[in-house]
């Protein structure tokens, strides 16, 4: 298959077989990973390897209960690391701030996730599957812990890997049309904004599995693995909240809107709590 059917055919995949990822493997998603571009060609980042079933359990634990995490036989945390560059200059008799610049600390992001994502295409070549855990930025504090990371490393992204039992066919996006601008950015009017989306979810309140199958697959999987009801209550609080469309689904019962700015003193406090003073 050439590269762009890879892409293509790529999903989020949360079911995964019960067979361990050979170490050949390994090395080579590892190996592309570190061949990632970096900002500067600093490569401040490391990778957390996590196999065996009790640092997959907690991961789970630390994902909000995220079952596929610990079904999964390796999950690699992406971490943001200052650490190793900063000893490095100390060594070198200069002087490294990357905890104190948003610059570093945005570009050791953007670092983190390209070669994060570098894993997933070859994962996906090699005929594994994955998925991106971001809800690790909820417990950057206990994840520090449990897996002894030390000040200037925040584990930012996780990536938990398998082969595939199951993959899902019908996760909707945005016509290419409505994310891409030629030479200079066009305001979409509001009925095109309105239509890119209905297109994107469908209808809400057709078939409500469908629906959710379309719009949250992980309620769907969670449901399948270790939290059977949880699409029972997914249902239940998008008929308490009189959700009528795809918009509110979104920002009123998977991200309220309330719960995420009030999530911002705890990450905030987490990556102060890790030795950088960004975000004070
Ligand atoms: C930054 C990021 C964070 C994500 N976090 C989660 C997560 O915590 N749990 C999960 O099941 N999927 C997570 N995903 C996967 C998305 O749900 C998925 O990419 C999206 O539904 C689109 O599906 P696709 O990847 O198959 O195109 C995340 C994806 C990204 C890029």
């Amino acid at each position: 298959m050439n590269l762009y059917d890879t892409m293509m055919k790529r999903r989020s995949v949360r079911a995964f077989q019960d067979q361990e990822i050979p170490e050949p493997v390994i090395e080579k998603l590892l190996d592309v990973a570190n061949n990632a571009p970096s900002g500067g060609n600093i490569q401040p980042l490391s990778i957390i390897l996590v196999r065996n079933p009790n640092g997959r359990g907690k991961l789970a634990e630390l994902a909000g209960g995220q079952p596929w995490v610990k079904n999964a036989p390796l999950s690699m945390i992406f971490c943001l690391d200052f650490y190793r560059v900063k000893k490095w200059a100390e060594i070198c008799r200069t002087d490294f701030r990357g905890e104190q610049a948003l610059n570093h600390f945005l570009i050791a992001y953007a670092d983190l996730m390209a070669a994060a994502q570098n894993v997933v295409i070859l994962a996906e070549e090699l005929g594994l599957c994955s998925v991106y855990i971001g809800s690790i930025q909820h417990e950057i504090d206990e994840t520090r812990k449990y897996f002894e990371i030390p000040e200037y490393v925040l584990p930012m992204m996780l990536l938990t890997l398998g082969y595939p039992k199951s993959i899902p066919r019908t996760i909707p996006k945005l016509k290419k049309e409505a994310i891409v601008h030629q030479e200079k950015y066009r305001k979409l009017e509001e009925d095109e904004i309105r239509k890119a989306f209905d297109e994107k979810y469908g209808k809400i309140n057709e078939d409500m599995e469908k629906y959710l199958e379309r719009a949250f697959i992980e309620a769907l999987e969670a449901d399948k693995q270790e939290a059977p009801r949880f699409l029972d209550r997914v249902k239940k609080e998008m008929k308490r909240l009189d959700i009528q469309n795809n918009a509110q689904f979104l920002f009123q019962v998977r991200y309220p809107t309330k719960v995420m700015v009030r999530m911002n003193n705890r990450i905030a406090q987490s990556i102060k709590n890790a030795g950088f003073e960004i975000f004070v």
